[in-house]
């Protein structure tokens, strides 16, 4: 395991997505109350960031067109099909923390299509880049 921390917790609003990077990988954090959870931080649709979407009762939005999952376990509201995947995340006194290596052995099986070196790289339409997906 390899601690990472990614928030600090106090300055995490509740019920607002934030987003964060280890590695490669984006990924949305969104408290509410004293829980929190780490997502996947890109939409299944079309690769929005979930840090620009916002909160609704219990799902998290997307900004883009509005693909919804419930921000405690990922799972689309919408389609039970349709998961971000979950990290786990705990405190370390005032730091939120997620383990980098399980990222990273996520990411192995989930390559990334960003290029983020690229301008606007971090923007890529992974319908372009993945163009199996049959999601229009
Ligand atoms: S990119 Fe998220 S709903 Fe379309």
């Amino acid at each position: 395991m390899k601690e990472v921390k990614i928030a600090t917790w106090s300055e995490v609003a509740d019920r607002t997505p934030v987003g964060a990077q280890v590695s490669n990988v984006d990924l949305v954090i969104v408290r509410f109350d004293d829980n929190h959870s780490v997502l996947y931080g890109r939409c299944l649709h079309r690769g929005a960031l979930m840090a620009d979407g916002s909160v609704s009762g219990d799902n998290l939005i997307c900004g883009l067109h509005g693909w919804d999952y419930l921000f405690q376990t990922g799972v689309s509201s919408y389609n039970n099909a349709e998961q971000l995947a979950k990290f786990s995340s705990w405190l370390e006194g005032d730091d939120l923390c997620v383990d980098q290596d399980e990222i990273e052995i996520w990411e192995q099986s989930h390559p990334q299509p960003y290029d983020r070196a690229a301008y606007q790289g971090g923007f890529q339409d992974p319908m372009v880049t993945r163009p199996n997906r049959t999601s229009a």
